[in-house]
């Protein structure tokens, strides 16, 4: 069988370990990895097919011999050195938002728009997590009854925004529970001392604000979902929150399709679908939540039921472990389909 030499880049980090541990899983016929990180891990190393591998300092020379190089290490990362890597003969799959808009870098999701990987020309991005949970579940009712407008609130876990945060939700969350008794009304001493402060609070704000009042989270989501539709007449609009949950994120989701679907066939629709588990059982109380999410591959669907506002409108509660399919097990399934 081939084999194939791969980086990755941000190899210590959320994304980065979880890339490392996916190819392992899915037996990628991996020749030698190359795990790149910053100054800051020097000395340490990855455990890779119960191996020990030296992590080693990205450089303009990292990329030699290097086939495929999974990048996760930050938008300015990705600018200075995915095209290094491309030269060096590599193809890049990048995590980051910097390439994803594009108009001559694919942005693709397997399930969603597979065909879009051979038209790459070195790099192919991988889009944002709430993202692409998003249109994995939407595209099938797309297909069947094109939507016209998304209505979106995610409520995103303190993993996507990378290792240090987990470890902060930690100890802010350690910190407020010390000494905290529920009569008391103690939960005012507790009050942000930091920012940001994710423990027992939620945050409307993910990436920087930009124009008109929205964050980046939020055009990434408005934008990426277009483009991986290739649609741009959806309208999307979008509310993206932190919440103090470590993996998995989730979305309330109200669409307005053309064609009326009723809730049944919606069902009916995603539960045939690749990369999607209905769980929507109310009587059973069953339905996704990140706790439950976390370390598995499905978009979990549930809570689908119609919108009697409008003619032809559906809710949905869409949950997805955002390191694995909403990043680095999107970026694998990609590479996989690269060696093919
Ligand atoms: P390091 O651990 O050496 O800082 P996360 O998103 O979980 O915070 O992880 C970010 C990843 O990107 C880490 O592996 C981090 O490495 C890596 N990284 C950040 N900045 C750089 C850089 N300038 N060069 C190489 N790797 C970087």
């Amino acid at each position: 069988m081939k084999t194939f030499n791969v980086a990755i880049v941000g190899a210590t980090g959320a994304v980065g370990q979880e890339m490392i541990r996916i190819l392992e899983e899915r037996k990628f016929p991996v020749a030698e990895l190359c795990p790149l990180a910053s100054q800051r891990s020097e000395g340490k190393t990855i455990r890779f097919n119960g191996k020990e591998i030296p992590v080693s300092i990205l450089n303009k020379d990292s990329f030699k011999g290097i086939q495929i190089a999974l990048f996760s290490a930050g938008a300015t990362v990705s600018k200075e050195y995915a095209p290094i890597a491309v030269k060096s003969g590599a193809v890049v799959v990048d995590n980051t938002s910097h390439f994803r808009m594009d108009p001559n870098v694919p942005l693709v999701v397997p399930e969603v728009n597979a065909r879009k990987i051979k038209e790459h020309k070195g790099i192919i991005a991988n889009p944002n997590c709430s993202t692409i949970q998003m249109v994995v579940a939407l595209k099938p009712l797309h297909d069947a009854a094109r939507i016209k407008r998304i209505v979106v609130s995610t409520y995103q876990s303190v993993s996507g925004a990378g290792a240090k945060k987990i470890q902060m939700l930690v100890d802010q969350s350690k910190e407020a529970l010390r000494g905290f008794s529920v009569p008391n009304q103690s939960w005012k001493k507790y009050r942000a001392k930091e920012a940001p402060h994710f423990a027992f609070n939620l945050i409307p704000q993910i990436d920087v604000f930009v124009d008109g009042g929205y964050t980046k989270e939020e055009i990434k989501m408005i934008d990426e979902t277009k483009k991986i539709m290739g649609d741009d007449s959806i309208q999307v609009t979008a509310t993206c929150v932190r919440v103090p949950v470590f993996c998995g994120h989730c979305e309330s989701v109200n669409i307005e399709t053309e064609k009326k679907l009723t809730a049944e066939q919606a069902r009916r629709i995603l539960s045939k679908a690749a990369g999607i588990k209905v769980i929507d059982d109310p009587a059973q109380l069953q339905y996704p939540m990140p706790i439950n999410a976390g370390g598995e591959d499905p978009v979990f669907v549930g809570r689908i039921r119609e919108d009697h506002t409008i003619d032809n409108g559906l809710n949905l509660w869409i949950v997805s472990d955002n390191l694995r399919k909403g990043a680095a097990l999107n970026a694998v399934q990609i590479a996989e389909m690269l060696i093919k």
